[in-house]
């Protein structure tokens, strides 16, 4: 068994959809795929995208990213879309929750960025940010990073075999690269969940994958290797050949 990553797979572009169909249907029957967020935010389009995901992989493990929890197509709040695509995963067959695979724990873990509470406006300045537009909150939650975090910690412990952890927003700064090489300046506002980084060094993760910034990085930082294999917009691709990333084995 190996573990394949991919992420922000953004499959409400036609051409994003294409790419998908051509994974091979014989090369990964045993094989494990991590999919870090961002499929689409039209339940359907989840839905298809796992279903195909699901007849090429031994098993598809996934954990939301923004785009799914948009409800500009949706009656409710963001949260209960969130509840929405859980359901759906747990219809398709796709695991949402930790699973142990041939002696590797796989831990799907929930996040939202949090924004500097010190920065002038917080996330409100910055401009056009879609999320800002789309996902509807609850007056109850407070902090959807608090919120989400909270789910993940029964599962948070140590465990009896090597971890391999996900999560759709980065768990550090330094994932991001310096702000002048940063197409969009404002990223490090709307990306970064840092006490998701305490999270997975008490799970003792061997590797973490994770997507949101686009930007594909495979890096060892304090002991654990961070990964991002962005599947990316069409606009965004530049000459990747491979789908999916192997992680493990
Ligand atoms: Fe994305
Ligand atoms: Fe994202």
């Amino acid at each position: 068994m190996r573990i394949f990553a991919v992420s922000d797979l953004h499959t409400d572009f036609k051409e994003n959809r294409l790419l998908l169909e051509q994974l091979s249907r014989e090369e990964y029957t045993q094989d494990v795929l991590l999919v870090a967020g961002d499929i689409a935010d039209r339940l359907e389009v989840i839905g298809e995208t796992l279903s195909l995901l699901i007849s090429r992989f031994a098993r598809v493990f996934y954990t939301p990213g923004n785009h799914e929890l948009w409800t500009r197509n949706e009656m409710g709040d963001s949260v209960e879309k969130y509840f929405r695509v859980i359901e759906l995963c747990d219809h398709l067959g796709v695991a949402t929750s930790p699973e142990k695979k041939q002696g590797v724990w796989i831990i799907p873990l929930l996040s939202w960025y949090e924004t500097d509470p010190g920065a002038d406006g917080g996330a409100e300045r910055v401009e056009g940010w879609a999320d800002f537009y789309f996902c509807k909150w609850p007056d109850w939650i407070g902090s959807p990073s608090a919120y989400f975090l909270k789910l993940n910690e029964p599962h948070i412990k140590t465990y009896d075999a090597p971890v391999v952890s996900f999560s759709h927003f980065l768990p550090r700064r330094d994932l991001l690269p310096p702000v002048e090489h940063l197409r969009f300046k404002q990223l490090p506002e709307v990306a970064i969940c840092e006490p998701l980084e305490d999270q997975i060094r008490r799970l003792g993760s061997a590797v973490h994958v994770f997507g949101h910034s686009h930007i594909n990085r495979d890096l060892r930082l304090d002991g654990i290797r961070y990964v991002q294999h962005a599947l990316q917009y069409p606009r965004e691709r530049n000459g990747q050949t491979e789908l999916v990333k192997v992680v493990w084995g």
